[in-house]
């Protein structure tokens, strides 16, 4: 079995930036509440690209950087749960753009925790199918799911693309994954689908078609979820919590991290944080905070690095990576 490394990262942020005090302007809250009780401070928000323009344009960064083209990736995998539409995928739809002709393409739902997700299927497509250069972007434009009335909601959430090129490799690369989900819990993070109202239906089902969230229990799952899954990952890997350089987590909320640092015994400072100026994107969270990472030279070969995320479904994920 060959491995699997991330090759280069890209991003991409729309350039309009929304702040707390804008929000302010049309749901009642402000600045202070919104730092105190989530880290964020501002987010970037479309003014009309959708999700496949976003993801297109951090796919071509990473494309560049990794000096693959476009025509020789044999995968793209998106992870979005903001979709232009139902069909085609976001990711034909980069296809498309790109002229990447000779890769398979599809989207995954598995909302914040998806690029982690994406990351460990597209290492199992490209062992089994033998790829050589895969496309994987976590891409969002959740300001078009987003009830701007509702202010639990609207205060959190920003849109943004990250994209990372995976290539075969002769380092460790993608080490280990940790893929896990609660369905069971799926209600506490929702947003709905099509109605069912047909001639067969026996009752309409209409469906809110905006985020709808319970955030205490989202917070109450998240702080164990990030725990369990960086131990988990780490079994049998024979690498240490020390020997992790940085803890790349979904970017959600700073609560939520300065917890799971509690929980797992580490300094605040192992988690790479940059979501007071990006707020939450969802799947695209872990790729723009690893491109900033790679602008800001914090990422140096052979550094050991865990991704891990939770969210909607609800999900979690963790992979433990060799630069
Ligand atoms: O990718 C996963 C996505 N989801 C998450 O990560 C969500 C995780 N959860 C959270 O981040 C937090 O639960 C929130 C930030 C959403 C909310 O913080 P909280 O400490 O759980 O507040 P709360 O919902 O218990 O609300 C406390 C109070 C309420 O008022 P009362 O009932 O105490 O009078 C809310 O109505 O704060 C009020 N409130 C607000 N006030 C000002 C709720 N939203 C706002 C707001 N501005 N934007």
């Amino acid at each position: 079995m060959s491995n699997v490394e991330i090759s280069a990262i890209g991003a991409y942020l729309p350039p309009l930036v929304v702040t707390n005090d804008k929000i302010s302007e049309f749901v009642e809250t402000n600045d202070e509440w919104i730092v105190q009780r989530t880290g964020v401070s501002e987010r970037r928000i479309s003014e009309g690209e959708n999700t496949s323009d976003i993801a297109t344009k951090a796919a071509k960064i990473a494309l560049e950087r990794a000096g693959v083209n476009p025509e020789d990736l044999d995968l793209i995998i998106v992870a979005t749960i903001s979709p232009d539409m139902f069909i085609p995928s976001v990711a034909c739809i980069v296809q498309s753009n790109l002229n990447a002709d000779n890769a398979a393409c599809f989207d995954i739902s598995v909302a914040c925790s998806g690029f982690v997700y994406a990351l460990e299927i597209a290492n199992g497509l490209m062992q089994s199918m033998k790829y050589k250069n895969a496309l994987i972007i976590g891409a969002e434009v959740l300001s078009k799911v987003t009830d701007w009335t509702d202010r639990s909601t609207c205060i959190l959430f920003g849109d943004g693309a990250g994209a990372a090129v995976l290539k075969q490799s002769k380092t460790k690369g993608i080490i280990k994954s940790y893929l896990r989900a609660d369905g069971k819990k799926g209600n506490a993070l929702t947003i709905g689908g099509a109605d069912i109202d047909t001639p067969f239906s026996k009752e309409k089902i209409l469906q809110d078609k905006y985020i709808k969230m319970n955030g205490r229990e989202i917070l109450r799952f998240a702080v164990p979820a990030i725990a369990e899954a960086v131990t988990e990952v780490l079994k049998d890997t024979n690498i240490s919590l020390d020997e992790i350089k940085y803890i790349v987590p979904h970017q959600a909320n700073y609560r939520i991290i300065k917890l799971a640092a509690e929980k797992l015994k580490l300094n605040e400072d192992k988690f790479y944080l940059n979501l007071d100026k990006v707020a939450n994107t969802s799947s695209a969270t872990v790729p723009i905070a690893l491109n900033e990472m790679y602008e800001k030279g914090l990422l140096n070969k052979g550094d050991k690095l865990i991704l891990v995320a939770f969210g909607g479904g609800l999900t979690y994920a963790a992979s433990v990576i060799e630069w």
